[in-house]
C-alpha cells in the first residue's frame, strides 16, 4: 500500500486518481443536463478547490463563466465563533445560476455560510458542486447538488486537500493513519 509522510502525519492510499477524474466526469455529464440553458457562472473557493475545478470544467460543455474567490477568516468581535468572509469575487452574480465549487464539505459551516453571503448579492439560484462529501459529519442542513464523492469520517489529503498547508499536490486521495 502506498504511503506518504506529512509532517508528523502518515497517510496511506485511499482513492486513486482514476476514480477521481471518473467520479468528475460523472458529475460534469449531471452539471451539464441539469443547468442547460443556465449559462451558470462556476465560483470556485481556493485554495482547496483548485484541482477539482480546473479537470471538471474540462468537462463541462455547457457555456459558462468560471472565477475564483478565497475564504478569510476573521475572529468575531463579540463572538469566538470563527467567521469566513469572501474575498475577490468581482462578477455581478445578481440574477444568475451560481455553482459554487468546493474541495469538501464536512460539517457543512462553511457551504452554509458561503451561501448565506452569495444569497445576499441575489443570484437567481445557487448550486454546490463538491469533490467530497462526509455525510457522517454533516451536522448543518445542506446537501450538496452535485457529489463526486462520498467518504467516511476520516481526514484526507491530496487532489487540492492539504494538511498544514501540504499535501494538495497529490494526484491521489491519501487518508490519515490512526
Ligand atoms: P466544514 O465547514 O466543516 O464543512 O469544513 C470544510 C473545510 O474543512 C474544507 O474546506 C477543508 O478546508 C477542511 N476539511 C474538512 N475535512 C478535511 C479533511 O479531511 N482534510 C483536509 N481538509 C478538510
Ligand atoms: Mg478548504
Amino acid at each position: 500500500m502506498k504511503k506518504v509522510t506529512i509532517l508528523d502525519k502518515e497517510f496511506e492510499l485511499f482513492i486513486e486518481s482514476d476514480t477521481i477524474q471518473d467520479s468528475i466526469k460523472r458529475i460534469a455529464k449531471e452539471i451539464n443536463h441539469d443547468l442547460e440553458g443556465t449559462n451558470p457562472i462556476f465560483v470556485a473557493i481556493l485554495n482547496g478547490s483548485f484541482m477539482f475545478a480546473g479537470d471538471l470544467m474540462k468537462h463541462v460543455t455547457i457555456p459558462s463563466e468560471i472565477t475564483f474567490v478565497r475564504l478569510a477568516s476573521y475572529q468575531g468581535v463579540s463572538s469566538t465563533k470563527d467567521v469566513k468572509e469572501v474575498l475577490g469575487l468581482v462578477e455581478n452574480i445578481k440574477g444568475r445560476t451560481v455553482v459554487i465549487l468546493e474541495d469538501i464539505v464536512d460539517t457543512g459551516h462553511t457551504i452554509e455560510r458561503l451561501m448565506k453571503q452569495f444569497e445576499l448579492l441575489g443570484p437567481k439560484e445557487i448550486k454546490v458542486a463538491t469533490l467530497l462529501f462526509k455525510p457522517k459529519a454533516l451536522v448543518k442542513d445542506v446537501k450538496p447538488d452535485f457529489i463526486a464523492l462520498e467518504i467516511p469520517n476520516d481526514f484526507i489529503v491530496g487532489f487540492g486537500l492539504d494538511y498544514d498547508g501540504l499535501g494538495r499536490n497529490l494526484r491521489d486521495i491519501y487518508k490519515i493513519i490512526p
